[in-house]
């Protein structure tokens, strides 16, 4: 049987085949992950409409593969505007019935197109590899792309375990008992901005980035308030945990993202202390504060998920210690046009 002639179309957020294109995205999360809910539509429908809106930090664009008047291909590309201008960030996926027949390639061949037309040099994306042979990783090869960073991914089944989280609790309170632990969903206190700005800034350099062509990114309090409303818009609560010194100021903090359409999945998000903050087990204070929050706010979720570098011992010990267990990794990858 031949395949039928496909062709690539633009589309956004406010389009009739959108709905299909979160389709697309659905199947082929279910086809890597089938335990997994994928990502509900009105994430990728809230993020179209932020790329698509003025004054924001990124825009992007995206497209569709159809054949025979079906959506079957999904592309989106992301273009960072207040940092990191020389980069295009892609996302590709195909429906899992119809791979194998070069859409996959036609629709990277369009995105490196389009990032070349707005002057990117370097493109990146990330391949979910819930196990070896995850046909990401092969694709990403085949056309030449060079693979950066590999990040394990753990996930911790709830309930967490009492004792092991009293116990992490106790010995990290003692040895960091001059700072306040404070927390808050979805909008991070006015007095604590500025400084959530700067730890958001340190992700971007002190957390591992293999060999990812990145730069520092740049954030300051509006940008911190566009990324919550961007939270907000996509259905998400945020929880998050800081630790805050005795003259008030923010130095760690840690998030943890549920999706509100499905609520029995979180994701962690971020986490960060200050480097001349390190070495007092703030870290694992402040993610057993964040699992307290998380169990008295959102008694549904079952599972969190989290994803770091093997190089980032510390993290990963804090994981280890609170009961996160091997699923997985995500690869990231990039290509120099
Ligand atoms: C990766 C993905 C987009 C590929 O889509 P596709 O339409 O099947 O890709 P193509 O048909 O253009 O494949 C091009 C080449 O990649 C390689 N390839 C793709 N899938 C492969 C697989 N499952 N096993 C081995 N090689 C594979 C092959 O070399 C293939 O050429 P060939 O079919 O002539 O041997 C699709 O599998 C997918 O949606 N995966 C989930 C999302 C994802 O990982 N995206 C990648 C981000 S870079």
């Amino acid at each position: 049987m031949t395949a039928p002639a496909s062709r690539i179309v633009e589309l956004g957020p406010g389009d009739d085949p959108f709905t299909s294109w979160c389709r697309v995205w659905a199947a082929a999360q279910r086809a890597d992950r089938p335990d997994d809910p994928p990502r509900p539509a009105q994430e990728h429908v809230a993020l179209g409409r932020e790329l698509a809106a003025p004054g924001g930090s990124r825009d992007g664009v995206h497209r569709a593969a159809v054949a025979d008047g079906a959506v079957v291909g999904a592309l989106r590309v992301i273009f960072p505007l207040k940092d990191n201008t020389s980069l295009a960030v892609l996302d590709v996926a195909v429906h899992p019935a119809h791979r194998r027949r070069g859409l996959g390639s036609d629709l990277l061949a369009v995105g490196r197109a389009l990032a070349t037309e707005r002057g990117r040099t370097v493109l990146i994306a990330e391949v979910d590899e819930a196990a070896p042979g995850a046909p990401g990783r092969t694709f990403a090869e085949r056309h030449g792309w060079a693979c950066d960073l590999t990040e394990t991914r753990r996930d911790l089944v709830l309930p967490v375990d009492e004792d092991r989280l009293s116990a992490l609790e106790a010995e990290a309170a003692r040895t960091s008992a001059g700072y306040r632990i404070v927390t808050w969903r979805d909008r991070t206190p006015d007095p604590l901005l500025e400084d959530r700005a700067l730890l958001e800034r340190r992700m971007t350099t002190d957390a591992p980035h293999g060999d990812l062509p990145v730069e520092e990114e740049e954030w300051d309090g509006e940008r911190i308030r566009e990324h919550e409303r961007s939270h907000v818009a996509r259905g998400r609560a945020v929880l998050s945990t800081g630790a805050v010194t005795g003259d008030g100021r923010l130095v760690a903090f840690t998030d943890l993202q549920v999706s509100l359409g499905q609520p029995e999945r979180a994701h962690q998000g971020g986490t960060l202390v200050l480097r001349e903050h390190r070495g007092r087990r703030l870290g694992a204070r402040i993610k057993a504060a964040v699992l307290r929050d998380l169990a008295a706010r959102f008694p549904e979720v079952r599972r969190i998920s989290t994803y770091n570098s093997e190089s980032n011992t510390p993290m990963v010990a804090v994981n280890e210690a609170l009961g996160f267990r091997l699923a997985g990794q995500l690869s990231s990858w990039s290509l120099r046009l």
